[in-house]
């Protein structure tokens, strides 16, 4: 994400026509929409596909992300993917010699077959980003949810339409007055098809082929609705991957519904509009194609890594860096409100301006922590728990429901920080044991570090990341990929890491010894939606503590782990540049190349292995929540109401 936020402030500065341009053919189809944040589908993919495919791009990417692949940990689980995860699997090999040999008319058609392949690993932490071709995001004016009515789910359109759909601007909601579509008559119609298919059908379809970022299936099923999330500090409301998929190469979307107040099914053609969320530039007229290409398409200063030895100043080197583990869910970049009557109205406690909103709820027992991310002020996070806590404290609650719908991840150490914040620190180390690969070229990145004397402020790899299992801080000298321990899977023998702890304490606010709560009244609500640190946390309150945990949401009669994606450290394309750059190694043949275009291959780097069994990555044990309850038009979007029906199942 870092990356991607980068790049965009380097456009600002640099100008830096790495890259030959694309020649323009005929008129140019990117002029038309300059300057504009909203276009019609089939004006956002001519313009995508104007640039033609290049061979030497192909060689580039391909090279670069099998690169990455050798590093990425769970490569060999999906030659057979365990039950219940065996949608994904593949040949990671295979697919990338496919696509080496398949013919493609456009860069667009190229790198949508390597993100295709990627998102449909269903692993959020290892994707294929091109900066060139997510520069929209299709929205329907009709988000879907399912919905339970007495006793029967269904699917429906969105009961609060008329309060979300404006949320996204007048220039969104004044094309479809233009059009004459009224979307505003679909409020709350009861779903019957989609494209000719039961909706859930439909939404099973969605989460195979278009959701990605989670292992299991049913909780994809949850990332084609909409639902409720915090997104950076404020509440909001996501489209759902039905109403709001990334690529603007669907027109419509058939539908056949009830509308409220009708007995008649009828059927509807349901117009998408694109937003643009790619980097801004203007209208210059035949320069148009070529501007896009720089703003969005081309590599620029943040694209690959650098080495940090000469780049990182003094200043930049006090702190270490910071582990992360989190999702890219494009639905972000134009991220909408949830709208005003849904938005909780039980008076905030403190510590609630950050990440997380807490709040007591009107029994005057019930405590409320919503975690939204683990993301932000890495110091804050932990200040804002400490007072939420105390406020708890001193207004009596006793009992304490924890919400992570839609929580993306974060920082490693902020997951382990809650974790050991609630149970207290007579439970000793809070988190997973840990491993890395140990392919070659990462057996040259760690000697070539130890050699260098690198440490934990320019890398990832130098020992004094880690611990050993007795908690003691590795010495710089310790190479722990030697020897390096073979792991077994699926017939497959490779070389891996010892394994290791993180080390994420002395935290910045002081561990009470033991539980603030007693853990029996501690709960856990979500949309299964909870991924990376996310997904770290909820396994470790699970697996340690027997949390009680609710699902909402999912198709009726299909399962929906509690955790969604539960790697560990992921590692952006500039990360593993950064590293392989700093032990001063990319002229190794095994480096992968510099990318030239903007672009990111991310990868998990690490595996989480589970508390329960030391020989299963987390990522891979099935472990579904004891308690599962359907979404009703009173929760779906209202997370106070929601937590107020959970507390009323979940506590004595
Ligand atoms: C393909 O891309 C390469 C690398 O940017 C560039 O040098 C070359 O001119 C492009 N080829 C064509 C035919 O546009
Ligand atoms: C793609 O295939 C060509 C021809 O077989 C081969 O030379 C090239 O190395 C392959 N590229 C990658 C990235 O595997
Ligand atoms: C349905 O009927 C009620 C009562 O007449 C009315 O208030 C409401 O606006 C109608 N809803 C729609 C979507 O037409
Ligand atoms: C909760 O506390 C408030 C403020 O003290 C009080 O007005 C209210 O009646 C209490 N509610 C319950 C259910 O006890
Ligand atoms: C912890 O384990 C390491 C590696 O086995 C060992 O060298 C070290 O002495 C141990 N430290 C303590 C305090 O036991």
């Amino acid at each position: 994400m870092h990356a991607l936020a980068a790049s965009v402030a380097a456009l600002a500065l640099v100008t830096a026509p790495t890259l030959a341009v694309p020649a323009a053919t005929k008129a140019d189809p990117c002029a038309k929409f300059a300057g504009q944040a909203f276009v019609v589908p089939a004006d956002a993919l001519a313009c995508l596909k104007s640039f033609p495919f290049n061979e030497t791009l192909r060689q580039n990417v391909l090279s670069n992300i099998a690169g990455v692949f050798d590093f990425f940990t769970f490569e060999d689980f999906y030659l057979n993917s365990p039950p219940p995860f065996q949608e994904s699997t593949t040949n990671i090999r295979a697919d990338i010699a496919r696509i080496n040999r398949t013919h493609f008319e456009t860069d667009f058609d190229f790198n949508k077959a390597v993100y295709d392949f990627t998102t449909q690993l269903n692993d959020g932490h290892t994707r294929w980003f091109p900066s060139c071709y997510t520069s929209f995001q299709n929205l329907l004016p009709a988000p879907m949810a399912t919905l339970e009515e007495n006793g029967v789910q269904n699917v429906f359109v969105v009961p609060d339409l008329l309060d979300f759909v404006p949320l996204v601007g007048t220039g969104f909601t004044d094309h479809f007055a233009q059009i004459g579509f009224n979307w505003q008559r679909l409020v709350g119609a009861k779903v019957l098809e989609i494209e000719g298919k039961d909706p859930y059908a439909y939404a099973d379809l969605i989460a195979s082929t278009q959701s990605g970022n989670y292992l299991d299936h049913g909780v994809r099923v949850n990332s084609v609705f909409s639902s409720y999330r915090i997104s950076g500090t404020d509440f909001s409301q996501r489209f759902g991957d039905i109403a709001g998929p990334q690529f603007p190469n669907q027109d419509t979307l058939t539908v056949k519904l009830i509308t409220v107040n009708s007995t008649r099914p009828e059927t509807v053609e349901i117009p998408y509009l694109a937003n643009y969320v790619g980097a801004p530039f203007t209208d210059q007229a035949s320069l148009s194609v070529n501007l896009h290409w720089e703003a969005n398409c081309a590599a620029n200063d943040a694209t690959n890594g650098q080495d940090l030895r000469t780049v990182l100043n003094n200043a930049k080197r006090a702190t270490p860096k910071r582990a992360r583990a989190s999702i890219i869910d494009a639905s972000q970049k134009n991220a909408v409100g949830l709208p005003g009557p849904f938005v909780p109205t039980a008076p905030p406690v403190d510590g609630s301006t950050g990440v997380i909103k807490s709040f007591i709820l009107p029994d005057n027992k019930t405590g409320v922590m919503f975690v939204g991310s683990f993301e932000g002020d890495f110091n804050q996070f932990q200040a804002d728990t400490v007072a939420a806590m105390q406020d708890f404290k001193t207004s009596g609650v006793s009992r304490l429901l924890i919400d992570l719908t839609n929580n993306g991840g974060g920082f490693v150490c902020l997951g382990q920080f809650l974790h050991q914040f609630l149970a207290g620190s007579q439970i000793g180390y809070p988190g997973f044991q840990s491993t890395s690969r140990a392919n070659p070229l990462a057996q040259k990145i760690l000697a070539a570090d130890i050699a260098l004397g690198n440490n934990n402020q320019i890398t990832f790899y130098s020992p004094d990341n880690w611990a050993f299992l007795n908690d003691t801080q590795m010495p710089l000298t310790n190479n722990y990929n030697n020897p390096d321990v073979v792991l077994r899977t699926n017939g497959v023998a490779d070389p891996t890491s010892q394994r290791f702890h993180d080390v994420c304490t002395p935290f910045s606010v002081p561990i009470p010894t033991t539980p603030q709560f007693n853990l029996k009244n501690v709960a856990i609500v979500s949309n299964g939606n909870c991924a990376s640190t996310c997904a770290m946390f909820s396994t470790l309150m699970f697996e340690r503590h027997q949390t009680k945990t609710a699902i909402f949401g999912g198709k009726p009669g299909e399962q929906v782990q509690y955790k969604g994606m539960a790697g560990n450290q992921v590692l952006e394309w500039v990360d593993l540049d950064d590293e392989i750059k700093t032990a001063g190694v990319k002229s190794d043949p095994l480096a992968p190349p510099d990318l030239l275009v903007n672009a990111n291959m991310r990868h998990n780097w690490r595996t989480a292995w589970s508390f329960l069994n030391e020989r299963v990555p987390i990522a891979y044990e099935s472990e579904l929540p004891q308690f599962r309850f359907p979404y009703t038009k009173d929760t779906y979007n209202n997370p106070q109401a929601l937590w107020t029906f959970a507390a009323s199942k979940l506590f004595d």
